[in-house]
């Protein structure tokens, strides 16, 4: 059995402190427990000058690849340096001050780091927006963060269309009731963007001009970001990480979990917008003075399903780090592997997968394909970092697939029943995960703190609720099956039902509706929407499950795929008048599913089941 304290207290010194912390846990208001509390410290610096400092200045920190525009780029640790040095000192001369919020709203590219680094360096918080959310969504992120500055670009690149930020970013900022002061944005060749004068910046040139300012110590607990993400409603959860714990954490991480160190290549393929590309695209790899990659690419067609195994074999990747839906993607056009052999993978050592569950055939398949670890591992935006692993950097254990493995050290996971009894062995509950989590987790959720508290900590007292459902066999592998909330994960995008539904009733001729996550063969899930028209409606079933498609992409964006709407003429529901969305999913998904006995009209299963078969679900 590890013990927790002295593991953190060393991790702890395996990180450069502006001044040490002497104390290891404040644990005296639960559930906002506080790691490093008196402790200072600066992710920009343990990410950057260190390494500088300590001779690294010449290695690359940054390859930058890009199949989308033909670019490759790379940085080394002292130019990143200067660039992340000069961007700060333009913030600071646009009034961004510690604790003041940035927002980026970026596609992949290098200044989205550098952008990231740069607030980190002055204390300023940031929060990314993913590209692919519309720009309502982005307004609603703009009115709870309160930027000072925007940073964004004029474009971003898919590989069938460009994708224009900069109207989608002034539509937002119209929309939203907040203002900022400034927006700095990256012109990119492929599209320039008209600015605004006296709030627009040109990114390149006004950051040239600016002179290096050097990092601003922060206290451990200092939120370092705010993240936003999908909770069961329309308004998304600002999950704050904290600086010290963040630093620590990811650092311990990538030694002990992906067994990597100074100097190795690490490449996780995920987007700088969701918390996979917080940790382990930005934060981590550099804490730990690896060399990071950002591919702006699809793992297929950009140009073909070998586009993944060619940055690999050019840029010598050890590690590798991506989701299982684009391991789908890639098998489904190369189901032989046979771009696979095309190139020289001997300096990958291990793979890692995360994002949604890896169903147990796609973990096979990489496997034999790769002859190197294939790790599943489970983590959520919340906790920053894996709460399962098989931790390489330990001692490898049995691949079990269809298990992410153990807990990492530092975090007691835990299975209850609907009362918070704990289940048998082999039994399925919700899984939770005993408190104090450890550091690097979320501290509070930004200008919600109430609802840090009831949303994930009030139904299991003690227990932090993950919200995932899931057992723990007896070699003690924990299996993380489902989620026992109305979030989806479509394409390793967390996605809220609750939040299509919003936008979905929102319509003057739909009576009712619900959204549900069926399965999808590429991209784990996707959502499906039922409409109930009013009586009174006018408009025809095709024209309202159309609206309801472009009004979703309009309002959440393209991200969240939604493409399956029916239009039903009531929908399921117990006598109370809940509709009986558990039983649509079973229905739609092929499980094993039984008639409530609180029902009045048991007819109504057999019309949705028929209106599903029309639509080819459940698959054959
Ligand atoms: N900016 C603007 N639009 C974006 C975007 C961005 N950053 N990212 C995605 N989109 C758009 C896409 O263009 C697409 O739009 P479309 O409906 O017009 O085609 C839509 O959002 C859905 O995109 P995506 O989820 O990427 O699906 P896809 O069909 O283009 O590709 C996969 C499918 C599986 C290849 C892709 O989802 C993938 O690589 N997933 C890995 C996910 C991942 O890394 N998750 C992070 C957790 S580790
Ligand atoms: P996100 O916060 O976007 O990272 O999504 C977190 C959610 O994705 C988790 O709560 C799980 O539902 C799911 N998830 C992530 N990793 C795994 C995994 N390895 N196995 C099963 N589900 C996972």
């Amino acid at each position: 059995m590890i013990d927790s304290r002295r593991m953190w207290q060393d991790a702890a010194k395996d990180v450069s402190w502006h001044r040490q912390p002497s104390v290891l846990l404040d644990d005296s208001t639960p559930p906002f427990y506080r790691w490093f509390p008196d402790g200072e410290i600066n992710a920009c610096y343990n990410a950057l000058d260190l390494h500088v400092e300590q001779g690294r200045g010449a290695q690359a920190a940054l390859i930058y690849d890009s199949p989308v525009t033909e670019t490759r780029r790379r940085y080394t640790y002292l130019e990143l340096l200067d660039k992340v040095a000069r961007c700060a000192g333009l913030l600071q001369q646009l009034g961004v001050d510690k604790g003041d919020r940035v927002l980026l709203y970026m596609p992949m590219v290098p200044e989205a780091v550098i952008g990231m680094l740069a607030c980190a360096r002055i204390g300023a918080i940031h929060s990314v927006v993913f590209g692919g959310f519309a720009s309502k969504e982005l307004a609603v992120r703009i009115d709870d963060a309160t930027p000072r500055v925007i940073l964004s670009a004029s474009c971003g690149v898919e590989p069938a269309r460009v994708v224009p930020y900069k109207p989608l970013l002034d539509e937002a900022i119209a929309l939203a009731e907040h203002r900022p002061e400034h927006c700095l944005i990256l012109q990119r060749p492929l599209q320039q963007a008209s600015l605004l004068p006296g709030r627009d910046l040109d990114w390149l040139s006004a950051t040239e001009s600016t002179a290096p300012v050097p990092c601003v110590p922060m206290r451990a607990n200092d939120p370092l970001y705010i993240l936003y993400t999908s909770g069961t409603t329309g308004q998304p959860k600002g999950v704050v990480r904290d600086t010290g714990g963040g630093i620590v954490a990811l650092k311990w991480s990538m030694k002990h979990i992906y067994n990597v160190g100074p100097g190795d290549v690490y490449w996780a393929a995920s987007d700088v917008g969701w918390v996979v590309g917080h940790s382990y695209i930005v934060y981590a790899p550099l804490f730990a003075g690896c060399t990071t990659l950002l591919y702006e690419g699809k793992p297929t067609g950009t140009p073909d399903p070998g586009a993944f195994w060619r940055v690999i074999s050019e840029y010598r990747v050890k590690v590798m780090f991506t989701a299982p839906t684009a391991f789908r993607a890639i098998k489904k056009e190369d189901p032989v592997g046979e771009y696979i052999d095309r190139y020289d993978l001997s300096s990958l050592q291990s793979l890692f997968l995360a994002g949604e569950r890896c169903d147990p055939y796609t973990l096979r398949w990489a496997l034999e394909k790769f002859g190197v670890p294939v790790i599943d591992h489970w983590w959520q935006t919340e906790t920053g970092w894996p709460i399962c692993a098989n931790c390489l950097g330990i001692e490898q254990l049995p691949i079990v697939p269809g298990s992410p493995a153990r807990p990492v050290p530092g975090y007691k996971v835990d299975v209850l029943d609907e009362a918070g009894r704990p289940v048998a062995r082999g039994d399925i509950g919700a899984l939770v995960l005993r408190s104090p989590l450890p550091p690097g987790t979320f501290t509070t959720l930004w200008n919600a703190p109430d609802r840090y508290q009831s949303a994930y900590f009030e139904r299991y007292p003690g227990y932090y609720e993950t919200g995932d459902a899931g057992y723990i066999d007896d070699n003690g592998y924990v299996f993380v099956m489902a989620r026992t909330d109305d979030v989806i994960n479509v394409a390793g995008h967390r996605l809220s039902t609750g939040a299509m539904e919003e936008v979905l009733a929102d319509d003057e001729d739909v009576a009712e509706c619900a959204v549900i996550g069926v399965a999808d063969a590429i991209k784990g899930q996707l959502p499906l929407g039922f409409l109930v028209p009013n009586t009174a409606t006018k408009t025809s079933a095709e024209e309202l499950a159309a609206r309801g498609i472009s009004r979703i992409r309009e309002a959440i964006g393209p991200v969240a795929a939604f493409r399956l709407c029916v239009v039903v003429q009531r929908l399921p529901k117990t006598r109370s008048g809940k509709i009986l969305r558990g039983t649509l999913r079973k229905i739609a998904n092929n499980e094993p599913w039984v008639m409530p006995a609180t029902v009045d009209e048991p007819q109504v299963f057999e019309e949705i089941a028929q209106t599903l078969s029309r639509l080819g679900y459940p698959p054959e």
